[in-house]
């Protein structure tokens, strides 16, 4: 591959989602774009580098969701959704007004795990959120893992990756080799196509963001630009969460992390300490 074509698709990526790849990737390009490249009838990268040039949407599209990295389990590092059950729910729910609606946003759904992840606890702390009407807004890039959100279908080897027993025979159904998650949960979550790097304003205002496992595709600048539009779209006491592998440290003024607890930060000028109140959440385990 010529050192203009792996420019041509590093700066398709970077522009379009953010996505920051140096010439160490190059096996990663192969690797990734080579169907892609066989649907189209073109030889190599070279050829799928000048269709770019050439501005092809459909291609570019392709490339783009082709490079995602869609990786998700069912409450991935446990920590946050704990903290999620005991801590953050009792807190906001005390905070907002009867009858407000509390807003959870997967801001990098992917396949849908975090979305259902947080459907189930908000299904089995139901009573201790006397009725308040939760939704879950599961956002993504890419359309095909989106598409599988949706569908609420997993295969055994997903089921098996972080999700306790109890939840599984609760809220799934065999479904051939798969398991199909329970309507009452998919009726919690919608999931739609969006861009962080986008205009993230009609997508309305939240009260807990998962921001998690994408940050670290991008380089500092874009990280820097996605947490300013995130803090935007967050009530004045919302939280962020963000992946094991993630920071705000170093990167962005606009959230500063929450004392004690790993990911999960609360916009930078808020200083009223956590109220930590009893919650009858049922445990997950
Ligand atoms: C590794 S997955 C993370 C899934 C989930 N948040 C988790 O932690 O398990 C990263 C997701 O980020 C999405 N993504 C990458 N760039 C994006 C962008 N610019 N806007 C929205 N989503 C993006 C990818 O399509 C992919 O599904």
């Amino acid at each position: 591959m010529t050192p203009q074509s792996f420019d041509t698709l590093a700066t398709l990526l970077r522009n379009s989602s953010g996505l920051s790849i140096g010439p160490d990737k190059l096996y990663l390009l192969e690797t990734r774009l080579t169907p892609l490249m066989r649907a189209h009838g073109l030889a190599d990268l070279d050829a799928l580098a000048g269709k770019v040039r050439l501005g092809a949407p459909t291609i570019e599209r392709g490339v783009v969701e082709a490079m995602t990295t869609n990786e998700s389990s069912f409450f991935r590092d446990e920590r946050p959704f704990n903290y999620v059950r005991t801590q953050a729910l009792p807190r906001l729910h005390a905070a907002r007004p009867a009858g407000a609606k509390l807003r959870i946003w997967s801001a990098a759904a992917s396949t849908g795990q975090e979305a259902y992840s947080l459907a189930m606890i908000l299904s089995e702390t139901r009573a201790a959120l006397g009725g308040r009407e939760v939704e879950i807004v599961g956002t993504d890039i890419a359309r095909e893992p989106l598409a599988r959100a949706r569908e609420g279908i997993y295969s055994q080897f997903e089921v098996q990756r972080g999700l306790p027993v109890t939840m599984l025979v609760k809220y799934f159904k065999k479904d051939g080799s798969n398991w199909r998650i329970a309507d009452s949960l998919r009726a919690m979550a919608s999931f739609r196509e969006w861009n962080l790097l986008g205009d993230l304003r009609p997508l309305g205002m939240f009260d807990m963001v998962f921001c998690r496992n994408v940050l670290i595709y991008f380089d500092s600048p874009t990280k820097a630009k996605v947490l300013a539009a995130i803090a935007k779209q967050m009530a004045p006491d919302a939280l962020l969460f963000l992946g094991g592998a993630e920071t705000v440290l170093g990167v962005s003024d606009k959230f500063a992390p929450l004392l004690g607890e790993r990911g999960v930060y609360t916009h930078a000028a808020t200083t009223a300490p956590l109220a930590s109140r009893p919650f009858a959440g049922a445990s997950m385990r």
